[in-house]
Parts: structure tokens; sequence; C-alpha cells
């Protein structure tokens, strides 16, 4: 009962995994087909500002580069390899340097990247890059957003910065067969207090994520990924090659750095004060901050959400952020988490609190979860999980339950909201047929 004082539920925070602390050493930075990196990594040192490769821009207009703002008559030079697009069903990773990503930020907000000021061009399917809606009409939110970027400007003219952020496109091939999984749940961490990004660090910190990453960051919008990516920034530049999202696709962003304080949310938000980040860098000089965007689906009706198909477009979206291939699950950090899907999405948290768990569990990482001041939600998660967890049901177990609340609860319902909650129908399947999983020999209740 104590930890009810605290504000948090579950396994102590700092017993689950962290970068640094928690990976082996890096391999060496190296170019290999599926890698960019616009950088001399030879010269790479701890302190210096990486020198950029190749020294002398190299042009391409061409459908798979970004369409550059420096050609030969460009009066902004600017040493980059041309820039690879990130696109559908590419696994690809991308490394920059943080100050050509400021460079190519100014250029962004001088709105200069050309074919990128109209939604109705060849880049229809990616994220604006250009700053102008920024410029438009009145209003308060948009002065914060200014506050917040011109810190962020200001800081990089003022000092280099000396650090690498690489940008990975994954997509999932291969997803896991949910039904089958003997997958037992992993620890939980959740609380009501704190947020991802200042509590969640070293951890994977999920990014709220539109299909379209950074989702409104350059326009009206002004919640959980609009945010980040404002007092992150060099996040916004993975708008410029990123296209939209697919739903078995993510975005892992890994050395961003946090340059502004915040207070408030959405209509309250407020640039606070310049934000001194002292997260440690890896070998490839990267803060160690991974952050992974996924998009989750938009609801307007509440019930929708229990389609089968819906639930395991969501679990295998979270699966394609969360799973890491080649990693050692003692080498993972934890995924921190929250509400995803559960704003401006309109999803349900005690739905989406339990995909993620299961798509975790799956990827064989521990779950930190900020619910941002519900602390019945944290109550309630906490139950099932310990409730789960002790009865050892595993992860194909849940995902025939959840199938079942959808065809005996969802799907003869007539009102908005079914009359039975999700969690009130797995507590009861699970106590009256402790075995009913075929695969569940132990729980023999015995
Ligand atoms: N840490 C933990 N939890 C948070 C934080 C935080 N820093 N900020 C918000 N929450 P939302 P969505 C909680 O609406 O529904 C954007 O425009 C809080 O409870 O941002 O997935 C994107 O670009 C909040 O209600 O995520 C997409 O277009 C909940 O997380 C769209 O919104 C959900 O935050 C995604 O909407």
């Amino acid at each position: 009962l104590h930890n009810m004082d605290r504000g948090w539920l579950g396994t102590p925070i700092d017993e689950l995994n962290r970068m640094p602390q928690c990976a082996p050493p890096l391999s060496h930075l190296k170019v290999v087909p599926n890698h960019t990196v616009t950088v001399r990594t030879d010269l790479l040192r701890e302190g210096e500002v990486p020198v950029p490769y190749p020294s002398k821009f190299k042009d391409a207009w061409d459908d798979v580069s970004v369409k550059m703002p420096c050609s030969e008559k460009n009066l902004f030079p600017m040493e980059t390899e041309p820039i690879p697009l990130l696109k559908s069903r590419m696994n690809h990773s991308l490394t920059l340097s943080q100050e050509q990503i400021a460079c190519l930020l100014a250029n962004a907000f001088f709105c200069t990247f050309p074919r990128r000021n109209s939604r109705k061009s060849e880049y229809c399917n990616y994220p604006e890059i250009n700053f102008y809606r920024l410029f438009e009409g009145p209003s308060p939110r948009k002065i914060e957003k200014f506050k917040t970027l011109l810190c962020y400007f200001r800081r990089v003219t003022q000092t280099k910065p000396k650090g690498l952020v690489t940008f990975t496109r994954q997509s999932l091939n291969n997803p896991p067969n949910w039904e089958s999984s003997q997958t037992q749940l992993t620890r939980l961490h959740i609380t009501c207090e704190g947020t991802i990004e200042d509590d969640g660090y070293g951890m994977l910190q999920v990014d709220f994520a539109n299909r379209l990453v950074g989702g409104g960051v350059t326009g009206h919008g002004l919640v959980q990924e609009e945010i980040r990516f404002l007092i992150n920034p060099e996040l916004i530049v993975s708008r410029l090659f990123t296209e939209a999202l697919e739903y078995n696709e993510c975005l892992i962003i890994t050395g961003t750095e946090q340059y502004s304080k915040y207070s408030g949310y959405a209509e309250s938000y407020k640039w606070k004060e310049s934000h001194n980040d002292e997260t440690p860098r890896d070998d490839w000089q990267r803060r160690c901050t991974e952050i992974v965007a996924i998009d989750a689906l938009k609801f307007r009706h509440f019930l929708e959400q229990f389609l089968p198909e819906k639930m395991n477009r969501e679990l295998n979206k979270a699966y394609c952020g969360f799973f890491r291939s080649n990693a050692n699950r003692q080498h993972l950090s934890a995924v921190a988490t929250g509400n995803w899907g559960c704003g401006a999405f309109g999803g349900d948290t005690r739905l989406k609190a339990l995909i993620q768990l299961m798509a975790a569990a799956e990827a064989g990482r521990d779950v930190a979860y900020f619910t941002f001041g519900d602390a019945q939600l944290m109550r309630d998660v906490h139950e099932i999980h310990t409730f789960l967890t002790k009865r050892e049901v595993t992860v194909g177990r849940l995902y025939s339950l959840l199938n079942q609340y959808s065809s005996v609860v969802c799907k003869n319902c007539r009102t908005t909201r079914p009359d039975v909650s999700l969690y009130s129908f797995i507590y009861e399947k699970v106590s009256s047929h402790p075995t009913s999983d075929i695969h569940a020999s132990k729980d023999s209740g015995i």
C-alpha cells in the first residue's frame, strides 16, 4: 500500500533496463547498403564536430533522394550527400550529424525545400517539412511553438552540436503468430506521475505518432507527438524523408537532444526555458535517447477498436516498434509508454494498455507505463497485470480472450458501449476456466 502514496505500482522503475547501461558495445559505425552515413566515420571523435562526407555535395534530382535546396546556384551551400528517401517497405537507416540537421531545419524554417510547399505534389505521401503553416494566422499556440523552435536555433548557432542522430525505418514482414504465443507477460512499472520523456530516460520512448510522422508539428497540432518534436526539434527533420508509415512500419530515432522545457499541454502549452540535455552519448556520438514513432488507428466509435482485424493491426504496429532483430532480451531497454492512441485518436486506454503489454512481452521488453495523471487507470492496469502474471496467462491466451470479448460482448452490443468491461470479462473467464488454454498445463489450480 505504501506504493500508492508514491503514485506508482508494480516493479520499481530502477529495476527496469535503461540505456546505456543495459546494452553491449556498438559495432564500429560504417556505411553498409542499408545504412547511409553522411559524415566521415573514421574522423568521428567525442567532443568534436563531425566532418561531413562527401566533402563536395553530390546532387541527385531523382525519385529516391530528397530534392535539396542546394543546387549549383544555391546561396546556402551544404556539404551533404543526397539524402535517401525512407520510403514504404524500406528497411534503411540514415545517420546525420546534429549540425547537418540544424542546417536542414533552418532551410525548413525558411521554406526552401523544393516541391514541398503544396500537398498536391510528388511528396503528397510525405509529411510537410517547410514551416509555412507556422507563419499563417494569429494563434497563441504558434507563438509558443516559435519560442520553442527559436530556442533551438539560438542554441545550435551559439555552439555547434557535436553528435549524430540515426533514423531507422523498420518494416515488419513476419508478424508473430499471436494465437499460439506461449510468451508470459514481462514486468510492469506503472505510475500516474511523470512523463515518458522525463522519467523514461534511457528507455525506448514511444511517440504517439501520426502516419505522417510529427503530425501537426508544423501546423496547429500540439499534443504528445508535436510537443516531443518541439522540445527535441531534430525529430522534425524526419519529416523531410520519411514516407507515410504503413500498417506494419515504424520509425526509430536515436540520438536527438532535448533543447527546451515546457509546461502545460495542448491549449495550455507554454515554452518554459532552455534545457541542458546531459544524456550520455554512445560510441557513435548519439545521445542515448531512443524514440519510436508508432501510429495508432483513429477510432470514431468505441466498439470499432474491438474488431479482431483492428486489434491485430494495433498489436503488430506496437510489436514492430518494440521488436529488435538480433537483440538479446537482457540487453533491451524497457518500453516507456502510456495512453498511446487514446487522446486525439479516441482509443480505449484499458484495451491499448493490454495490447502494448502483449507486444512488449513478445518483443522481450519490460514496460514503464505513464498514465498521465489517471490514478484509477494505474490501479486497474496494475491489478490485471498482477492477475495475469500470477495465473501465468500467456500472450496467446490473452489474444484469444480479446477475440472472445469481441465476438461475445461487442458484436451483439446494441449500445455505443459494451455492458461488460474488457477487464471484468477477462477476470471472469480466467477465473472460471483457469486451464482453458490448451497449452497451459502448469496452472492446474490444484
Ligand atoms: N507522457 C506520457 N503520457 C502522455 C504525454 C507524455 N508526455 N503526453 C500525453 N500523454 P495523444 P494519440 C497521454 O492524444 O491519441 C497527434 O496529433 C495523455 O493521456 O497525443 O495517439 C499525432 O500526430 C494523452 O491523452 O495521442 C497524431 O495525429 C494520451 O497520452 C495524434 O495526435 C494520448 O496522447 C495521435 O493521437
